[in-house]
């Protein structure tokens, strides 16, 4: 886990958010809505949808330390923005996310990074993320598997996840490891690996906590489809390895 405080500037956040909002639209397939059906969750796949999110996902400050750490050159597998909206955003079970790549799409290895900009202030308030430090060196752990309802993939994305993990685990790793719950301003960015074991708590607060999440995948580990392969906007068909942009993120209309 990494954490790299104001990586992106709030004149910079600002225009993310601004450019999420022609893609928040009622009948698109790629949003994902709480269970009480009023309140968006998450927006999947923004990066093949919009040329700033396209941008971002190129900029040397992601592509660069992804690059390192997964000792490869990296594609999008999957980008999301998890929006955790004021009083209604539910929380997210213990979970690993390599098992679903794994298991879903037929990700040979766990050589995949997850980015996580923050695009609001993450406190101890507003249903931040809680991580167990250093689980990822566990491997993929037994899960316990939901049994899936309606379309098979909206399971991957809702509160009732298909593959979690049970309590007996979850307490033997906190009482090894411990718990963190990493905060920061917006603009913080937090890389984790896939097998490192994560939750996050409903958000209660009259604070937003939108999260956009980049997953690179390591351009020798492209998944292996299966039979039933997950839509394209949570596994980017497109395993071209990005290259650094040197367009600024911010890029304002001539006049
Ligand atoms: C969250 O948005 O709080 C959790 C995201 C994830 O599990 O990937
Ligand atoms: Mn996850």
């Amino acid at each position: 886990m990494l954490l790299l405080p104001e990586l992106f500037s709030n004149e910079e956040v600002a225009y993310l958010k601004e450019a999420m909002t022609p893609l928040k639209k009622a009948d698109s397939p790629e949003l994902v809505w709480e269970k009480n059906t009023q309140t968006l969750r998450a927006l999947h796949g923004c990066h093949l949808r919009s040329p700033v999110f396209r941008r971002l996902v190129r900029q040397k400050r992601l592509l660069e330390p992804s690059r390192q750490m997964l000792n490869d050159e990296g594609y999008v597998y999957q980008f999301k923005i998890n929006l955790k909206q004021p009083f209604n955003g539910e929380l997210w079970p213990w979970h690993q996310d390599f098992i679903f790549w794994h298991k879903k799409d037929g990700m040979p290895l766990p050589n995949a990074l997850n980015a996580v900009l923050f695009l609001d202030d993450c406190t101890e308030f507003n249903g931040s993320m809680w991580f167990i430090p250093n689980s990822h060196h566990e491997g993929l752990l037994e899960p316990m598997v939901k049994k899936e309802t309606g379309e098979g993939w909206k399971n991957d994305v809702g509160v009732d996840l298909t593959y979690q993990l049970d309590e007996p685990t979850i307490a033997r790793l906190v009482e090894k490891w411990g718990i963190a719950a990493p905060k920061g301003k917006s603009g913080t960015v937090l890389f984790f690996h896939p097998n490192l074991v994560h939750a996050s708590l409903p958000n209660i607060s009259p604070l937003g906590r939108s999260l956009l999440i980049v997953t690179y995948n390591s351009a020798q580990n492209i998944p292996v489809p299966k039979e039933q392969q997950r839509p394209w906007f949570l596994v980017n068909p497109d395993t071209t390895p990005e290259v650094c942009t040197e367009e600024p993120l911010l890029l304002t209309l001539a006049v």
